[in-house]
């Protein structure tokens, strides 16, 4: 499998075709918002003043970009029944002929990727530069898990399990969704998508590729709901077999409270760190953490929320000076813009993320203040919190924003250290020339994805299969974008076949 490329911005062309995209589909937004409807069980169902509900233009919260019915709970309990009575017989369909229609889904992105791209930026505030790999993560997605559940159909008796609830969320609207659908359709089960509320038309756009492509309805239906409805309509449904989720802790911790029998597949946050040793390229460092906590705005799970320091590079001014000044040049503004790197939030930040971005604790400072910018309660220039002392609120608690917390330490044995205690394992950065440092920081580091010399964001399928450990995953540990995560959505009867 090859991977799908990103967009070269670097050709003349294709940014003058994404300026038109985002001219069209920001008109399109200021004209009127989309309306999205649902027919469940030959009924069409509507947006009403009852059922309302809508999407914003993060940056431009003002502007509604999507409409769209929130199911109640019998509309959910009965999209789900008829998920599993598969009338459609999704389930016997082969994996060739399942492999073919997902590749139909891949090629449906491909030639749509500026309109994705478009939906992304209107919806999720996401900037270009981060909603273009997105299309192509999902393109990798519908190409590889038929693929891979087609290499195990050949060699152990794989059946699927049924229905499959994926719930959302916002930050990476088109790639998560599509990789949860992917993956249990793959396995012939079929699927309910609840994506965050938030996202909404995307989540739509991304249903239809599957749809057109040849994925019956009554095999995968889009159940936009309220967090209530999906907790009874879903995870305690028993038409329901699994749940794919990408949330909260706390989210898959009440899941397992009320369906303790529950098939979870649970990706659920990261505090990661980079460690920048005294062996780093510092300047290469300070690119690759840049880009890894302020992309999307830090909005990200994989993004870097803590940036250890090695005594030498802590008490080293130039790296200091460099590290703040590039931090403040980036320029921050509305995801319509072109030449902005951070856009802005989803929406105002929340009670942790406030903290982070307003206060100081003991001996902390700011080496950059972050800064709300007038006229958007979303956008925020980011920050840098200096000298964070283990077990402090910005150490230990996930801030999913614009702030960065730097911290230093004396042995890598502590700097590994302090990155366990908060309990997370999702990603974590190492950024060191020197073989024995990698060496003993690969053994000890224990987070789902280690990454050397490299920004901690931005997986690549089949590459680098995503996911993580302790408080970061709930389920059977088995990653994402990787050769075996369809096998967690199946029946296997002869389980010694497979490696
Ligand atoms: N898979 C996403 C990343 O790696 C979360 O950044």
């Amino acid at each position: 499998l090859v991977n799908e490329p990103d967009t070269d911005w670097a050709v003349p062309d294709n940014s003058a075709w994404i300026a038109e995209t985002l001219n069209h589909w920001q008109r399109r937004c200021n004209d009127e918002a989309t309306e999205v409807s649902l027919t469940i069980n030959d009924e069409l169902i509507v947006p009403t003043a009852q059922n309302l509900g809508q999407s914003l233009d993060p940056s431009r919260p003002d502007v509604v970009v999507c409409r769209y019915p929130r199911l109640t709970i019998d509309q959910v309990n009965a999209s789900a029944d008829i998920a599993n009575r598969d009338p459609s017989g999704w389930h016997t369909k082969s994996p060739d002929e399942i492999h073919l229609t997902l590749r139909r889904a891949a090629q449906w992105l491909r030639l749509r990727r500026g309109e994705l791209i478009g939906a992304m930026v209107a919806e999720g505030g996401k900037t270009v530069a981060e909603a273009d790999p997105e299309v192509s993560e999902a393109i990798d997605f519908c190409e590889f898990y038929p693929l891979t559940a087609r290499h195990w159909s050949k060699r152990a008796a794989v059946s699927p399990r049924g229905v499959v609830a994926v719930i959302t969320p916002w930050n990476f609207p088109l790639a998560i969704p599509c990789g949860g659908v992917a993956a249990a359709l793959s396995m012939g089960n079929r699927v309910l998508l609840k994506p965050a509320s938030q996202s909404v038309l995307v989540a739509s756009m991304l249903c239809e590729a599957f749809w057109d492509s040849g994925v019956p309805r009554e095999a995968l239906h889009l159940v936009p709901c309220d967090e209530t409805v999906a907790e009874a309509g879903l995870v305690a449904n028993r038409n329901v077999d699994s749940v794919i989720l990408t949330g909260a802790t706390s989210t898959a911790k009440r899941m397992l409270a009320v369906r303790p029998d529950l098939n979870l597949l649970a990706e659920t946050g990261g505090k990661n760190a980079t460690i920048v040793t005294a062996m780093a390229d510092r300047e290469l460092a300070i690119k690759h953490v840049i880009h890894s906590a302020f992309g999307h705005a830090g909005q990200k799970c994989s993004a870097t929320s803590i940036l250890l320091l090695e005594k030498e590079v802590f008490e080293d001014e130039s790296f200091r000076e460099t590290l703040a000044d590039a931090v403040e040049s980036l320029i921050v503004g509305s995801a319509w813009d072109l030449s902005t790197k951070v856009g802005p939030l989803i929406s105002p930040p929340g009670k942790t993320l406030t903290r982070g971005l307003k206060t100081l604790e003991d001996d902390e400072s700011w080496l950059v203040v972050p800064e709300h910018i007038v006229g958007n309660p979303n956008l925020y220039r980011p920050g840098v919190k200096w000298n964070v002392k283990p077990g402090s609120f910005s150490h230990m608690n996930e801030m999913f924003g614009p702030v960065l917390s730097v911290m230093s330490y004396s042995r890598l044995e502590e700097a590994i250290a302090i990155v366990k205690r908060t309990g997370y394992g999702l990603t974590s950065g190492l950024e060191s020339l020197d073989e024995r440092e990698i060496q003993i920081w690969k053994e000890s580091t224990t987070a789902g994805n280690l990454y050397i010399n490299r920004p901690t964001t931005g997986a690549i399928v089949l590459r680098q299969p995503f996911g993580g450990v302790g408080l970061s995953a709930y389920g059977p540990g088995i990653k994402a974008g990787g050769p075996h995560y369809v096998l967690t959505l199946a029946k296997i009867e002869n389980k010694s076949h497979i490696p």
